[in-house]
């Protein structure tokens, strides 16, 4: 019985590959090929189709694609190999998600990065951002496009630093340094031309204050007092880093050769410890982040003169509670006229600032 049935179907392969071969004879072929060619020219343009109406039903933010191709065209730029397969299967696996609504963690570059200012209250700002459940930050900072060895490792591996997102996700960098350091501005230019920068900024004079105190405590026996620090006899040492740093109209203009003054946003350090949720909130509108953050989140705690993350913000942030002691350490109390002799070097300087960015600072 069985045997017949194999030798009926063997027969009947037989005759198959025998019509088949006959049909792929000769000029068939050459009608053949052409049509397959454009069947897959249809399919590919139904799939083509399907992506598009998902990004427009804002499934994935316009931004992440855009970002997607500025790094295929750095890729592409930079001398590298382009490989398109791997861009198309990041492409492919967003549109799993949506699909199939199934979580696609990936390590995607930064979105936005906190580029300055030291002792502006950075880490102060990431972590309050990090409430908003669509952001994802790095925990330490990168040094990337500073740090020549690790530019030199390249793009890749400052991906590899990031945290896992998922499509639609913000994924910040924070590296203060970055504000100050001249071959920064081209080199993320050159990552992506938009990528969107955030600053806080604080009272110049109150920022090298805090800047000596941090140095002050790592060497406290061989670190003079701040006044004697900052001055050569009625002069102030103007060149030190500790003064350069607060001259933030001059390190702007760097910026502003690559990128307009709209792809920036600045945060005041002032506000953000009186009413955190305000200024976080302009940051959120900023980076297009749907409202989450809220003064609910916040309590102002009077020993630390700062806000910390009330009950409100439990399990919304690994480091509920207040930011770590050495953050917010108290000041020396510094003599008036040296405070005065800064003052009025850092003037003129933020009076251009505020008009460039339109918004006064109300620094003394
Ligand atoms: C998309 O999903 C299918 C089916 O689950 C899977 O076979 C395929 O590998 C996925 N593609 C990507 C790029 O993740
Ligand atoms: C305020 O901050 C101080 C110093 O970090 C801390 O010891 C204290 O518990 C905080 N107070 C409240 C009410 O959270
Ligand atoms: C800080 O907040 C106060 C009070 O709301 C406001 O008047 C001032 O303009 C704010 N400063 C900046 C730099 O936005």
């Amino acid at each position: 019985m069985a045997n017949t049935a194999k030798k009926g179907f063997d027969c009947a392969l037989r005759k198959a590959k025998g019509s088949m071969a006959a049909w792929l004879d000769g000029r068939k072929v050459l009608v053949a090929l052409p049509l397959m060619g454009l069947l897959s020219f249809y399919i590919y343009s139904l799939t083509l189709r399907e992506t598009k109406t998902q990004y427009q039903s804002n499934q994935f933010s316009f931004d992440d694609v855009r970002f997607d191709l500025d790094y295929a065209r750095y890729k592409s730029n930079s001398g590298a190999k382009f490989d398109v397969s791997r861009h198309m299967l990041r492409f492919e696996s967003k549109q799993n998600v949506t699909k199939t609504s199934k979580i696609s963690h990936a390590k995607r570059l930064p979105n936005a990065i906190i580029i300055g200012v030291r002792k502006g209250g950075t880490r102060a700002l990431l972590e309050f951002l990090r409430l908003h459940p669509k952001v994802k930050t790095c925990t330490r900072e990168i040094h990337f496009f500073d740090n020549n060895d690790n530019y030199l490792r390249g793009l890749e591996w400052y991906r590899q630093q990031m945290p896992d997102s998922l499509p639609g996700d913000i994924t910040i960098e924070k590296t203060p340094s970055y504000f100050v350091t001249d071959k920064v501005p081209k080199r993320i230019y050159e990552m992506s031309q938009n990528v969107k920068l955030i600053v806080i900024l604080r009272d110049p004079t109150e920022r090298a204050i805090s800047d000596y105190v941090q140095v002050q405590l790592k060497k406290p026996d061989r670190m003079p007092s701040f006044e004697t620090f900052v001055t050569k006899g009625e002069e102030l040492r103007s060149s030190i880093s500790a003064i350069q740093i607060g001259l933030y109209i001059e390190h702007l203009r760097k910026w502003l050769n690559y990128f307009p003054i709209s792809q920036l946003h600045f945060v005041s350090m002032e506000n953000m410890t009186i009413t955190p949720s305000v200024e976080l909130q302009a940051v959120e509108k900023f980076l297009n982040l749907e409202p989450f953050i809220n003064e609910k989140l916040f309590y102002f705690n009077e020993t630390k003169g700062f806000p910390c993350f009330s009950a409100n913000a439990q399990g919304r942030n690994r480091n509920s509670g207040c930011l770590s002691a050495e953050k917010g350490r108290p000041h020396p109390v510094i003599r008036s006229n040296i405070l005065k002799l800064l003052r009025d070097y850092y003037r003129p300087y933020n009076q251009e600032l505020y008009k460039e960015v339109h918004r006064d600072f109300g620094w003394p």
